[in-house]
């Protein structure tokens, strides 16, 4: 079974300052802005809802492929997924753009000024099932340029291939027309509590509204685990505690990728819940969302630690 994972391709640009910006921006100067902040380091992380969705599962032994329009600055990016086991040859590099970038300062207070350029993600709405991934059997809508997200969804539907839609932090920019469109007839509905809020009030549709015209919905709550709602029973999966929390971006990424990888098994949904939860414990301890490593030996160790499986993680080794 191939799935193929869509969505933003980025790298995220983190700045930290040693000091403090209310003490620069001086108010009555503020008509004419002209600053500069000396910062004390750069990082670039790998990002993108796209492949850190593939990329655990790729660790995971799913061998996904990835549809998405990346920069000139994507030749390493590149390198790094296919090293670990995700196919990218239908990740089309746009010349003359960079990848997605997010810039973000932040001060000792906790402050920050960030900037967002979607760059070749504005290109994503070109690429094509068709012509780049015709052998998808799954499929999951992650967050990426509004049009692109439009695009997949109609031609999921014209082909006929079962696709999840995670609209999830993109929910606040789709339109109504545009989220019930991706709703209809989808295989699982993904969002956090939140965002399944603002469905709800977006679009009018109720839970039970929603349950009629999806596969499924999965609604995750964060520290309190996640819930699947499918053929009419509602699925209640705990959380994996992390050791420590480095970092809390990412963990929606990492548990949908551990449920795909179950449902690619065939597993049971509460136990392809519970590999995204396991999933999701490994991104948390990390900074960054593809920081994270482990061996599917010690992955299914740690599932075990806390969950019987009854025997059936032994497909995950195998
Ligand atoms: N503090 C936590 N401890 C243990 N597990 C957590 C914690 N936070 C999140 N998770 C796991 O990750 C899953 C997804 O988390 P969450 O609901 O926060 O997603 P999200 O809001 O989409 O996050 P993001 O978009 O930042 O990745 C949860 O259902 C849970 O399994
Ligand atoms: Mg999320």
């Amino acid at each position: 079974m191939k799935i193929v994972v869509t969505g933003s391709i980025a790298y995220d640009y983190l700045m930290f300052f040693p000091g403090e910006f209310t003490n620069h921006l001086l108010e009555e100067q503020l008509k004419s802005i002209s600053v500069s902040f000396l910062v004390d380091s750069l990082r670039r992380e790998r990002g993108g809802t796209a492949p850190n969705i593939a990329y655990t599962l790729a660790l995971l032994g799913g061998h996904p492929g990835v549809m998405a329009t990346a920069g000139q600055d994507f030749a390493e990016y590149r390198h790094w997924l296919e090293k670990h086991g995700v196919d990218t040859t239908a990740i089309i590099e746009i010349s003359d753009e960079f990848c997605a970038s997010f810039f973000v300062n932040t001060d000792q207070a906790q402050n920050q000024i960030g900037h967002f350029y979607a760059g070749a993600m504005a290109y994503a709405a070109r690429l094509s099932f068709a012509s780049l991934a015709p052998d998808t059997d799954l499929t999951i809508i992650s967050p990426n340029e509004p049009a692109a997200m439009r695009a997949h969804v109609a031609e999921c539907k014209a082909l006929s291939i079962p696709y999840i839609y995670d609209p999830s932090q993109q929910t606040i920019r789709l339109s109504a027309e545009d989220l019930v469109h991706g709703i209809d007839g989808c295989f699982l509905l993904s969002l956090n509590e939140y965002e399944l809020g603002m469905i709800h009030e977006k679009t009018g549709l109720t839970q039970a509204g929603i349950l009629q015209r999806t596969g499924g919905l999965l609604v995750t709550a964060g520290q309190r685990g996640s819930r699947i709602y499918v053929n009419g029973e509602c699925y209640e999966i705990p959380v994996v505690p992390p050791v420590h929390i480095v970092e809390p971006t990412g963990a929606g990424d990492a548990y949908r990728a551990g449920l795909m990888r179950g449902l690619q098994l065939g597993l049971p949904w509460p136990v392809a819940g519970r590999i995204g939860a396991v999933a999701a414990a490994y991104v948390l301890e990390n900074m960054g969302t593809q920081n994270h490593f482990f061996t599917r030996e010690a992955f299914v160790a740690r599932y075990r630690q806390h969950f019987d499986d009854g025997g059936a993680l032994d497909a995950l080794l195998g």
